[in-house]
């Protein structure tokens, strides 16, 4: 509901309606490229218009910052997806895996081969939007609109992603642990996934993630010689070439159609043994996924819908809204207790 403002006088009411009719006409162009997908819920906390009155410019200066960089180094959004993906796994998207830390959370095992300078693209967003705005958008949000530009800047869908993400004080190292290795079967990934409620069809898709991006011998050596699931003959010989030992720092890419573009090839790749990983190839071994994987494969707009359905529930994974947490002035430190948190607490962006 509007405020009523001054009682008694004439032209408030007016006044109100004509802005309440601006914001809905702002609020439906600003999303209309995403109008065909049905939106799914969010949780309490989130919004799809957070920093409408705090930070309106906020998405540009993501999307404009990002198409430069990404202009000097594609194979930073690849990186920036990942990032998003095991920042949410592990402790929820809090901005955790920004955090320095001598041991730290993105420094173990199963964060092999995040990439610095993509984290720094982070800090620099961070910067550009704290100059612009003041503090008020958090690392995790901006960890979340990353990602999205990444998919959308590299042919893949674009989609709007709720925001309204605090930052946590903490990281977990244990919790990486949490994060899916490369070598799980079918069963056990839809076990791991299943129990933060991702489905079949949210797990395929979110494998679709590996339609760019590279990865480093260890992770994938062990299919250079597998029979089950199948690896193709070529790939598997220039695998071979590639990584001379499993501890070669070398990489392949993940998709040999298109390495650098965000599209259905991952699915075609599967159809043909050429998943590069143990995870993605059982896909279309399993009887329980290989039906999505072909429909996939056979239908980019289906998966580019189901795509975006899921990482929208990624994003939302165990977050800090309202209170909680607070909005770092540097994505990789948390804030002293002396430095003031409350700058914007609640403001009426919050409840559109
Ligand atoms: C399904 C279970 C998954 C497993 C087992 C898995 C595993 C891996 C591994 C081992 C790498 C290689 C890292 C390296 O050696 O540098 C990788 C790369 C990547 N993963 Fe995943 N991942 C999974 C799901 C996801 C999801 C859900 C996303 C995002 C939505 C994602 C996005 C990426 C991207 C974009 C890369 C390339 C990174 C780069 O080029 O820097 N992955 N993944
Ligand atoms: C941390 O790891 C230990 C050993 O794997 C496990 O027993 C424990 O439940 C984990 N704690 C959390 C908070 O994940
Ligand atoms: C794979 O098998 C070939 C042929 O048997 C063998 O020469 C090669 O060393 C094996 N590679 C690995 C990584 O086990
Ligand atoms: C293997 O490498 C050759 C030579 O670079 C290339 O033509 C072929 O497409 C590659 N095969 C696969 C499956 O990556
Ligand atoms: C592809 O998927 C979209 C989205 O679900 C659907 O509307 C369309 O009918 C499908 N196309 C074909 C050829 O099946």
């Amino acid at each position: 509901m509007m405020a009523r403002g001054v009682s008694g006088s004439g032209t408030t009411p007016l006044l109100c309606s004509f802005f309440f009719i601006s914001w809905l006409l702002f609020a439906s162009s600003s999303h209309a490229s995403s109008e065909a997908l049905k939106r799914p819920p969010i949780v309490d906390g989130l919004s799809w218009n957070f920093y409408f009155s705090s930070c309106p410019m906020l998405e540009t200066i993501v999307s404009r910052h990002l198409r430069k960089v990404f202009r000097k180094d594609t194979g930073q959004a690849p990186a920036l997806l990942r990032i998003f993906f095991h920042d949410c796994f592990v402790q929820g998207c809090d901005g955790s895996i920004l955090l320095d830390g001598n041991p730290n959370e993105r420094d173990q095992p199963a964060n092999i081969g995040i990439r610095p300078e993509a984290l720094k693209t982070i800090e620099d967003l961070r910067a550009l939007v704290h100059i612009q705005c003041g503090r008020v958008v958090s690392c995790a949000d901006l960890v979340v609109l990353a990602a999205r530009e990444a998919v959308s800047l590299s042919g893949g869908p674009r989609f709007p992603v709720p925001l309204g993400r605090k930052d946590g004080l903490s990281f977990s190292i244990n919790g990486t642990g949490n994060l899916p290795p490369p070598f799980f079967r079918t069963g056990q990934l839809l076990e791991r996934f299943g129990g933060r409620n991702f489905d079949a069809t949210d797990v395929v898709a979110l494998s679709g993630a590996h339609t760019f991006g590279r990865a480093h011998c260890a992770t994938f050596f062990n299919r250079i010689n597998q029979t089950e699931p199948p690896i193709d003959t070529s790939l598997a010989n220039n695998l071979s070439n590639t990584c001379p030992s499993a501890q070669s720092p070398n990489t392949a890419v993940l998709d040999v159609r298109s390495p650098n573009v965000f599209d259905n090839l991952y699915y075609v790749n599967l159809k043909n043994r050429q998943g590069l990983f143990t995870s993605d190839q059982d896909l279309f071994s399993d009887a329980r996924t290989k039906g999505i994987v072909n429909s996939f494969a056979s239908n980019q707009t289906l998966f580019f819908d189901k795509f975006a359905t899921a990482i929208i529930k990624l994003s939302q994974l165990d977050v800090l809204t309202g209170k909680q947490g607070q909005i770092r002035a540097k994505c990789s430190i948390p804030n002293s207790k002396n430095l003031v948190t409350s700058v914007v607490e609640e403001d009426s962006t919050a409840q559109m």
